[in-house]
């Protein structure tokens, strides 16, 4: 694991946006895996000042999002549909049709997995997925648990995850108890993983990930598997490493 450490929050959006637009000025079809959370905001909002400044073209990028709330349409305001084309799709140039992300409210979840993991293999799989993690190490929504599935599905989330995500809703009761997520395996064939996390709260889940073993209750901890792997993160996120 290559770990880079960073002063702020500032710094880590600046340095994030900066790896994601070395890979699209390098390869103009470049397949990204987004996040969604609080954590990639800075570093969309400086991928969108790059794009403003004809830094960075997005036409031929192809996107794929790790996860979606079961349940949320896509024009619900806080299904991860909704999050990506407001804080991000919307203000870039992005092609519509090159936008992958899971259906919430499809009718057959498991079309719906195999739909997905199909997609990305036509499209030759990801060059870059960039990750947040979870108070619990959880990511995308792959949550701690005794086995976890390697391929995309239905997951049923933790009271911890509702909890911590109720800060985006009105109240905890709205707050969906189930999401479709990549599994770790989707994201471990990632040619390039960087994961993103910033804050005191996310310093025992990094240093769990970093330094701990590798487990299934720890879904972070997997990436030490993977062979090209960054973790970026700020000083108060690196504090327990
Ligand atoms: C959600 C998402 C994750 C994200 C995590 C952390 O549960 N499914 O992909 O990494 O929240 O979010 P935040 O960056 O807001 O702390």
């Amino acid at each position: 694991m290559n770990i880079v450490i960073v002063k702020d929050y500032y710094e880590l959006s600046i340095q994030a946006a900066q790896i994601v637009a070395a890979q699209i000025n390098k390869i103009k079809k470049s397949v990204l895996g987004l996040p969604t959370g609080q954590t990639p905001l800075g570093m969309y909002n400086e991928l969108i000042k790059k794009y403003e400044k004809d830094e960075i073209d997005f036409s031929q990028v192809i996107t794929f999002n790790l996860d979606e709330y079961y349940g949320l349409s896509p024009l619900h305001p806080q299904s991860y549909h909704y999050f990506m084309w407001n804080t991000f799709f919307q203000h870039i140039n992005i092609k519509k049709e090159n936008v992958n992300m899971l259906n919430g409210i499809t009718e057959n979840i498991d079309e719906e997995c195999q739909r997905y993991e199909n997609i990305i293999q036509i499209r030759g799989g990801i060059d870059l997925q960039l990750l947040g993690i979870g108070e619990n190490a959880h990511i995308g929504f792959n949550e701690p648990a005794n086995v976890l599935k390697s391929r995309t599905h239905l997951v049923n989330l933790s009271n911890s995850t509702v909890k911590a995500n109720s800060r985006f809703f009105n109240d905890i009761k709205e707050v969906p108890r189930q999401a479709l997520t990549m599994g770790m395996g989707t994201i471990m064939k990632a040619k390039k993983i960087v994961l993103l996390a910033s804050g005191k709260n996310k310093a025992p889940a990094l240093a769990k990930t970093v330094n701990g073993l590798v487990s299934t209750r720890v879904p972070a901890s997997l990436l030490q598997l993977h062979k090209e792997v960054t973790i970026l993160v700020d000083e108060d996120a690196a504090s327990r490493i």
